[in-house]
């Protein structure tokens, strides 16, 4: 997806809200050709006003050559002749106004993109998978029940592919969390970084439903040593040449897996509870994603457990965080049942309210709008209490 060069925080937000979701922000040229490097299918670097024009003119010309396929948008607080002549010989395609016209580089971006897949020829032109991160600093907060269920709502009843990678490599429990018995997991790419590809991969995948495949974690903790952030990036940019969603299951920390996953993320999912010691976590956790500019503006907070009587609100959840929340989940004896039989209340009750809050939360990561299941009549729900415990969130 695209990247913006931009270190001043407030422009960072105003520039990635002009360009598609899933565009990425860095801080300095070094760090998006860095980007560049690991992203064979980029096709546009924004180079903002904090960008001095020698190196922004340097960059140009070095990509002008390096990789023609990418255009290089230069973003100025103001251009004269002198600029554009100098910008037009360096290879820069497109110079706009920061703080102007915001169309101006949604459209600067638009001509990159046909640009590009006119490069690239008719079978360019494919739409890349998009990766999505469960993520919450805490364990047992509910990441992989809400991995596995979003995964399945996804999957859009058998329209969509999608891939649920397992990425708590020391003690990833997505196969056995859906009744899976993965003949081959991640260990067997170890030691591919250079060789990875999907027709590779499909053979690593452990298939649940029509749609939705598994990539599992390795069955013994040691193997993540082996497990490189390379590795990680390649798997998850080549399973975007053949699934629709990626979505990742974490562990409850900032380990190097978690990092190489949020960094290729074009979503990021936060997981929280209504307990003090979670929110204050998730809470550090928000700030580190925003030093790092991880994913801003393309997080969804899922409140899982979100049950009432436990004295905080989801108001003061979402005036701690600073966030709305996007969906809420209530405890339902239903939702571990499900999961514990291999069918996932997604699949198992489509018009439960936790299904039904899954739908959101699925409709919140595509950007499409919401198709919600019929509620299950209240006669055969079998979590009453639980009615009426989702909502879009405001963003
Ligand atoms: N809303 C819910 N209602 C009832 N049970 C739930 C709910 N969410 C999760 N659980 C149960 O809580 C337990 C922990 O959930 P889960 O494994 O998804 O958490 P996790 O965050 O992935 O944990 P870890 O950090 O260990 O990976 C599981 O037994 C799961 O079935
Ligand atoms: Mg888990």
């Amino acid at each position: 997806m695209p990247v913006l060069v931009e270190q001043d925080p407030s422009l960072v937000e105003s520039l990635l809200g002009a360009m598609p979701t899933g565009s990425h922000a860095v801080a300095t040229t070094e760090r998006g050709m860095a980007w560049l490097d690991q992203h064979s299918d980029e096709y546009v670097v924004a180079l903002g006003p904090s960008v001095d024009l020698t190196s922004a003119l340097a960059t140009a010309e070095e990509l002008r050559i390096k990789r023609p396929t990418v255009s290089v948008v230069l973003v100025r607080d103001q251009f004269d002749t002198d600029v554009l002549t100098k910008a037009m010989h360096a290879g820069v395609r497109d110079v706009v106004v920061a703080g102007g016209d915001e169309k101006a580089l949604t459209s600067a971006v638009e001509r990159a993109h046909q640009l590009f897949q006119a490069l690239r020829g008719p079978g360019g032109a494919r739409q890349l998978g998009r990766v999505i991160t469960v993520f919450s600093p805490k364990g047992g907060v509910g990441k992989t029940t809400s991995s596995v269920n979003l995964a399945l709502a996804l999957t859009d009843r058998g329209a969509r592919k999608v891939c649920l990678v397992d990425l708590d490599l020391a003690f990833g429990d997505v196969a056995i969390t859906m009744q899976l018995f993965p003949t081959h997991s991640i260990e067997q790419a170890v030691g591919s970084e250079d060789s990875i590809d999907l027709s590779m991969l499909e053979g690593l995948l452990t298939r649940h439903e029509d749609s939705l495949t598994v990539l599992a974690a390795p069955a013994h903790p040691d193997v993540r040593e082996r497990v490189t952030p390379l590795l990680i990036s390649r798997i998850l940019r080549a399973l975007r040449d053949g699934f629709d969603y990626i979505v990742v299951d974490t562990s409850p920390s900032f380990d190097d897996a978690t990092l190489t996953a949020l960094d290729e993320t074009d979503e990021c999912v936060i997981v929280a509870t209504l307990d003090v010691p979670t929110l204050k976590n998730v809470k550090v956790a928000l700030e580190t994603m925003d030093m790092l500019s991880i994913a801003r503006g393309h997080r969804h907070l899922l409140l899982n457990r979100a049950d009432e009587l436990v004295g905080i609100s989801v108001e003061k959840v979402e005036s701690i965080l600073n966030m709305p929340v996007t969906a809420q989940v209530a405890t339902a004896v239903d939702i571990a049942a499900a999961t514990n039989a291999g069918t996932p209340i997604v699949s198992h009750k489509p018009g439960h309210p936790a299904s039904q809050a899954y739908a959101h939360l699925a409709a919140s990561v595509t950007g499409e709008p919401v198709a919600v299941p019929a509620p299950t009549p209240v006669a055969q729900a079998e979590q009453p209490r639980s009615r009426g415990l989702f909502r879009r969130g405001r963003s």
